[in-house]
């Protein structure tokens, strides 16, 4: 079902990928780029205020969290353990037409770097990005490996068409993985979403939207 993709330019410029089988595009049609920026490194990595920050993030997908992140980091001297999961990894051949790199002036080697990293392995991409991926469905991961999560970039596909990974059991996982003041950004506002994160024990905010959309959520650890 989640393997007819395709690749659609969105309104800043920056390209998506739209899975036809989900009916489902990875990004906002109103900029993919606009969209990752607002939700994940405005209202996400740029509230941190820590030095080394351990992020996990749910769909790795095209690689533009990462990418956003790398590019942050090395701008504000952040280091991070950027630990993702993705359970349909994309084609390389889809994944090299990304204009991602063009549009954020990064080297396209690097982030091709992203994508060539095996799946159940780890790398210093970079001297300031360690990045560690696993090939795993949400709903089998074993949260084990993760402790003191500082940032969580939950960007599942949406609540409507996956409502089985939005759910009280696999937040209060993510929770357990947390530091104290973690947070967790996401782009869905949806009110399922809301009361799944409060019952956890989240302190959820709901925040502006990026374009096109009237709200996000922000969702601490106390
Ligand atoms: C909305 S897209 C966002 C992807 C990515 N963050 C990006 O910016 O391109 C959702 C991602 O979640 C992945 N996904 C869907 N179901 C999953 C599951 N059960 N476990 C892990 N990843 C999943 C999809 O394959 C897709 O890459």
């Amino acid at each position: 079902m989640l393997s007819e993709n395709k690749l659609i330019l969105t309104t800043d410029g920056s390209h998506t990928v739209l899975n036809s089988g989900i009916g489902e595009t990875y990004h906002s049609e109103n900029g993919a780029i606009n969209e990752s920026l607002h939700v994940f490194i405005q209202n996400g990595l740029s509230l941190i205020n820590k030095t080394e920050i351990n992020i996990l993030e749910i769909g790795f997908g095209t690689g533009l969290n990462a990418l956003l992140t790398y590019q942050f980091a090395a701008a504000n001297n952040k280091n991070i353990n950027y630990f993702t999961l993705e359970k349909f990894p994309l084609k390389k051949g889809l994944v090299k037409q990304l204009n991602y790199t063009e549009k954020l002036s990064v080297d396209n080697e690097f982030f091709l770097k992203l994508h060539d990293l095996g799946w159940d392995n780890e790398s210093n991409i970079s001297p300031n990005f360690r990045l560690i991926k696993r090939k795993s469905d949400l709903l089998d991961y074993n949260f084990n490996e993760l402790k003191n999560i500082d940032l969580v970039f939950f960007d599942a596909f949406s609540p409507s068409k996956q409502p089985e990974l939005w759910t009280k059991n696999i937040f209060d996982k993510i929770y357990n993985a947390m530091s104290v003041s973690g947070l967790l950004s996401t782009y869905s506002s949806a009110g399922v979403v809301k009361r799944a994160l409060r019952e956890v024990g989240f302190k959820v905010k709901r925040k502006p939207g990026p374009k096109g959309k009237f709200h996000m959520l922000n969702a601490t650890k106390e």
